[in-house]
C-alpha cells in the first residue's frame, strides 16, 4: 500500500514536472514567436527595400553608397548634397541641431525621401566617457563592458547618431602600435568575449532596438599586426595566425549580430583589405554568412591607388565594389585656413578623396559592372536604415538630449567601470591603500591635472572637459583635510600634432632650466609630504590612431623626475596614465607601488582616489603581456616553445642584453586581498573528440578584505598535427569574495575551446592527444591537471 506521504510527494513531483514542462513549453513558444516575428519583420523589410530599389535611379543608388566626413559647422554644401540624393550618410556631425537640419534636407528635400544615417566613432562614450577600451578589457568583466556600451549608445542615439564605428577588435601584440589602446589586447579568447559584450551593449539583442546603435566591427582584418608597430603599415599574417588568432574576435562579434564591418586600411599579405575578395566575400559573407553592411575605412578606397594596387580612382572603385564594400567613407574637398594659435601652421587644402560617385557611372556604361552589382551593395544600406526605423522616425528630439546626457546613473557607471579597470602592478609592503588621515601629499606630474588627457583618445565635443575629474581633483575630493601640494614637473608633448585630432593650441615648451626648476620643486614637495604620488605616462594623443612609437620609454624627462623624487626617501606611488605598456623597468625595481590607471574617463580622478584610499579594491588583470622594452616586441604569452625555456640551464636563444621574459605576465594584476587556489579537479580524465570536460577549483580569499579575483583557465595540447602554444586562455570568471570566503569555480571545455585551425589539414580540428590544464590568477598559474582526448569511432 502507498503511504499518504509518498502519495503527496508523488503528486507534488507530478505537479512540479507538469509545471516545469508548461514553463519550458511557454518559453519555447515565446522564442518561436519571437523568431517568427523577426522573420516576418525581415520579410517586410526585404519587400520594402525591393520596392524602393525599383524606384531608384542609378545616381540615387550611387548616392546611397557615399558617406562623407562633415568636419565644419557650416552644413550648407552638405545639405545640398543630401537634397540631390548624392549621399547616404555623414560622419562626425555631433550637433543635434545640425543632424536634424541635414536629415530634413534628405527627407523633405530629396526625391525619394531616403533618410541619412549618421555615423560616429563612439568608442568609449559620447558625453560620459568610460575608460578606454584596453582598460575596459582589463576589467575582464564582459557584463560591465556591455553596460558601458549600452550607456554610450543611449547618449549617442539621443543626440542623433545611429551608427558607431566600434568595437575595434584587432589583436595587438606589439605595444609600439598606438591603437593597442582601442582593442582588447593580445588574446583571441578574451578579445572575443569583450567583442561580443560590446556588440550587445551597442545594439541590444537586435538592430532597431530603441536607444541603440548599429555596431561596426573593425578593422577587417589583422590591422593590428602592422609591421614594426607602425600604424597603417602592411601586415603579413600566415593563415595559421589569421584563423587561430586574428579572425576569432571578428567572428565572435559577427555571431553576436554586429550589423556592420569596416574594411581595414592596410595590405594583408599584399592585397589591401578594402579590395580583398578573400576577406570580404569568401570569409565574411560566404563562410560567416554576414549579411550586414560593409563600410570602407576613411578614404581607403581612394588609397588603393597609393598601395600600388589600383591603377587610378576608377580602378579603385571597381576593385572595392567587386570585393564587397557597400559604402565608401570619403572626404569632401577641404579648405581649412591656417590658425597658428590652434597649432595649425599651414592651411589644410585637400582635394576630395572619393571614388564611387566619380567612377561607378562610367564603369556601368562600359559594362565592367552591372546594376545588379550596385543593388547588391545598396541593399544592406537600405536594410540597415529600415531596421533602425529611420524611414518612420528620422528626427531627434533636440529638447531631450541634455537630460539624457546628464543622467547621474551614467556617471556612476563610469566611476564603477574605472574602478574595475584599475590595475595594481606592484604594492610592496602593502603601501596601498593609503590611510585617509594621511596629512600631506605631494602630487607630481602634469598629467595629474589634465582633464583632456585623463579621457583618452576618440573624445570630441560632446564630452565635457569641465565636468571631468582629474587625478588631482579626485585626490583632493577624497582627502579634503590633507594638505595637497601639486607640482607640474616635466613637460610632455608630441613633437608634431596628431593628424587625427582637431587643431588645438600648442603646449608650451620647457627649457632645461625650467625643467630643473620643476624637478627641484617636485623634490621639495616630496620632502615636505608624507607620501609622493607621481603621475606619469603619455598624453592622450600619444596613444591611439597615428600614435605609434619606436620606444616604450616614458616620454620626456619623466623618469629623471621620478628618480629625483624617489631619492628623497619618502614612500612613492606611481600612477600610470597610458593606453599601452610603458618601459617602467626602473620604476618596477625601485618604487614600492605602481597602479596602471589607463585613461579612466570622466570619473577617472575619483576612481583613482577610490583605489588609492581603499574604497575600492583593485581587481583588473593585464589583457597583454607587459614587455621590458620595445625591443622585445612582439611579445605574447601564447607563443610556441621551440627549445628549452629560459629557466633551463641549456637555454640558448636569448638576448645578450636583456631577459626574454616580460616584466609582468598576461593576466597579471594584484589586489589588496590575497587569494589561494586549491583542489583543481576534472570530472573525467578522458573525453572523446567533440566531448566535454569540466574543471573545478576552489578559490579562497585568505585576507581580511573583500576583493575580486579573475580566475583564469589555460590549456596546452602536448602533441598534434602542429606545434601548439605553451598556454592558451580558454576560460575566465571575475568573482568577488568576502574575507575568508571560499568558492568553487567550474569551467566547461568543449569543441570550441579545444579545437584549432591546423596548418596541415587546413581545417578546424580536435585532435586525440594529451592536454594540460592550469587554473589560477594569471597566465603563470601553477595548479595543474591533465586529460586525454580519445578517438571513439
Ligand atoms: C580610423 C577608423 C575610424 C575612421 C572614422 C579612420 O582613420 O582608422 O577607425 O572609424 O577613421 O573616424
Amino acid at each position: 500500500m502507498t503511504s499518504p506521504l509518498l502519495a503527496k510527494v508523488s503528486v507534488a513531483v507530478l505537479l512540479f514536472t507538469v509545471l516545469v514542462h508548461l514553463q519550458l513549453e511557454a518559453q519555447t513558444q515565446a522564442k518561436k514567436s519571437a523568431a517568427q516575428g523577426e522573420e516576418v519583420f525581415g520579410r517586410q523589410i526585404k519587400a520594402r527595400v525591393d520596392k524602393l530599389l525599383k524606384q531608384m535611379t542609378v545616381e540615387e543608388k550611387i548616392g546611397q553608397m557615399m558617406q562623407y566626413f562633415q568636419l565644419t559647422p557650416d552644413t550648407t554644401a552638405a545639405e545640398e548634397r543630401a537634397r540631390k540624393g548624392q549621399v547616404g550618410s555623414y560622419l562626425f556631425v555631433t550637433d543635434p541641431a545640425a543632424i536634424n537640419r541635414l536629415q530634413r534636407a534628405a527627407v523633405d528635400g530629396s526625391r525619394l525621401k531616403i533618410p541619412l544615417i549618421f555615423g560616429f566613432d563612439v568608442i568609449h562614450g559620447w558625453c560620459t566617457i568610460f575608460p578606454v577600451p584596453i582598460a575596459m578589457a582589463a576589467s575582464w568583466d564582459p557584463k560591465l563592458v556591455e553596460q558601458a556600451q549600452t550607456v554610450a549608445a543611449k547618449e549617442a542615439r539621443a543626440a542623433g547618431i545611429q551608427w558607431t564605428f566600434a568595437p575595434m577588435v584587432d589583436i595587438a601584440r606589439d605595444a609600439r602600435w598606438g591603437r593597442i589602446v582601442e582593442g582588447a589586447g593580445e588574446d583571441p579568447f578574451l578579445g572575443s568575449a569583450i567583442a561580443q559584450a560590446q556588440v550587445r551593449g551597442f545594439q541590444g539583442t537586435r538592430i532597431g532596438e530603441p536607444e541603440r546603435l548599429i555596431a561596426t566591427v573593425k578593422h577587417f582584418a589583422a590591422y593590428g599586426a602592422a609591421e614594426g608597430g607602425r600604424d597603417y603599415d602592411a601586415t603579413y599574417v600566415p593563415d595559421v595566425l589569421l584563423w587561430n588568432v586574428y579572425f576569432p574576435p571578428y567572428k565572435a562579434a559577427i555571431d553576436a549580430g554586429a550589423g556592420s564591418v569596416m574594411s581595414a586600411y592596410q595590405d594583408l599579405n599584399d592585397v589591401p583589405a578594402t579590395g580583398n575578395t578573400f576577406l570580404l566575400q569568401d570569409v565574411l559573407r560566404k563562410m560567416w554568412k554576414f549579411d550586414g553592411l560593409v563600410v570602407s575605412d576613411a578614404a581607403s578606397v581612394f588609397n588603393l591607388t597609393t598601395h600600388g594596387f589600383a591603377r587610378d580612382a576608377n580602378d579603385a572603385a571597381y576593385r572595392a565594389l567587386k570585393a564587397g564594400v557597400d559604402m565608401e567613407m570619403a572626404f569632401p574637398e577641404l579648405n581649412i585656413p591656417a590658425n597658428p594659435q590652434m597649432g595649425l601652421k599651414e592651411p589644410i587644402i585637400m582635394p576630395g578623396l572619393h571614388t564611387y560617385d566619380v567612377a561607378l557611372q562610367s564603369l556601368l556604361k562600359s559594362g565592367k559592372i552591372t546594376e545588379a552589382d550596385l543593388d547588391a551593395r545598396v541593399r544592406p544600406l537600405l536594410t540597415a536604415k529600415m531596421k533602425l526605423g529611420l524611414f518612420d522616425n528620422p528626427y531627434i528630439d533636440e529638447a531631450r538630449v541634455e537630460s539624457v546626457l546628464a543622467a547621474p546613473a551614467h556617471r556612476e557607471l563610469a566611476r564603477t567601470a574605472a574602478q574595475r579597470s584599475m590595475l595594481l602592478l606592484k604594492n610592496e609592503g602593502d603601501l596601498l591603500p593609503l590611510s585617509k588621515s594621511t596629512r600631506s601629499i605631494a602630487v607630481i606630474g602634469t598629467l595629474a591635472d589634465s582633464a583632456k588627457d585623463i579621457l583618452g583618445s576618440w573624445v570630441f565635443a560632446p564630452a565635457k572637459l569641465e565636468q571631468t575629474v582629474t587625478v588631482l581633483q579626485g585626490i583632493m575630493n577624497k582627502a579634503p583635510s590633507a594638505s595637497v601640494t601639486f607640482v607640474r614637473g616635466a613637460q610632455i608633448k608630441r613633437p608634431f600634432p596628431s593628424p587625427v585630432e582637431p587643431p588645438q593650441p600648442p603646449l608650451p615648451d620647457q627649457s632645461q632650466a625650467e625643467l630643473q626648476q620643476e624637478i627641484d620643486a617636485a623634490v621639495a614637495a616630496a620632502k615636505q609630504a608624507d607620501i609622493a604620488i607621481v603621475v606619469l605616462g603619455e598624453r592622450q594623443n600619444m596613444s591611439g590612431e597615428a600614435a605609434s612609437r619606436s620606444s616604450l620609454q616614458l616620454p620626456g624627462e619623466q623618469e629623471r623626475m621620478l628618480k629625483a623624487v624617489a631619492a628623497v626617501g619618502k614612500p612613492v606611488v606611481v600612477l600610470l596614465l597610458s593606453g599601452r605598456p610603458l618601459d617602467i623597468t626602473w620604476a618596477s625595481a625601485n618604487v614600492p607601488a605602481i597602479l596602471q590607471c589607463w585613461y579612466p574617463g570622466s570619473e577617472g580622478g575619483n576612481a583613482v582616489a577610490d583605489v588609492l584610499f581603499g574604497d575600492s579594491n583593485p581587481g583588473a588583470k593585464l589583457p597583454f603581456t607587459w614587455p621590458r622594452s620595445a625591443g622585445q616586441a612582439p611579445l605574447y604569452y601564447a607563443h610556441n616553445l621551440t627549445q628549452e625555456p629560459e629557466t633551463k640551464k641549456n637555454f640558448k636563444s636569448r638576448y645578450w642584453d636583456d631577459s626574454s621574459f616580460p616584466l609582468y605576465p598576461f593576466g597579471y594584476g594584484l589586489s589588496y586581498s590575497r587569494f589561494e587556489f586549491s583542489n583543481l579537479r576534472l570530472d573525467r580524465t578522458e573525453i572523446s573528440v567533440g566531448g566535454q570536460i569540466r574543471a573545478s577549483i576552489d578559490v579562497q580569499n585568505v585576507s581580511d578584505r573583500a576583493g575580486d579575483e579573475v580566475v583564469q583557465l589555460y590549456t596546452h595540447q602536448r602533441a598534434g598535427s602542429a606545434s601548439r602554444p605553451v598556454r592558451e586562455l580558454k576560460g575566465f570568471e571575475r568573482i568577488t569574495l568576502s574575507p575568508g570566503e571560499k568558492r568553487t569555480v567550474t569551467f566547461t571545455l568543449g569543441r570550441k575551446e579545444l579545437e584549432f585551425w591546423s596548418p596541415q589539414t587546413k581545417e578546424w580540428v580536435v585532435e586525440p592527444e594529451q592536454f594540460d590544464i592550469w587554473i589560477g590568477g594569471d597566465s603563470k598559474a601553477s595548479a595543474h591537471a591533465e586529460f586525454r582526448i580519445v578517438r571513439t569511432d
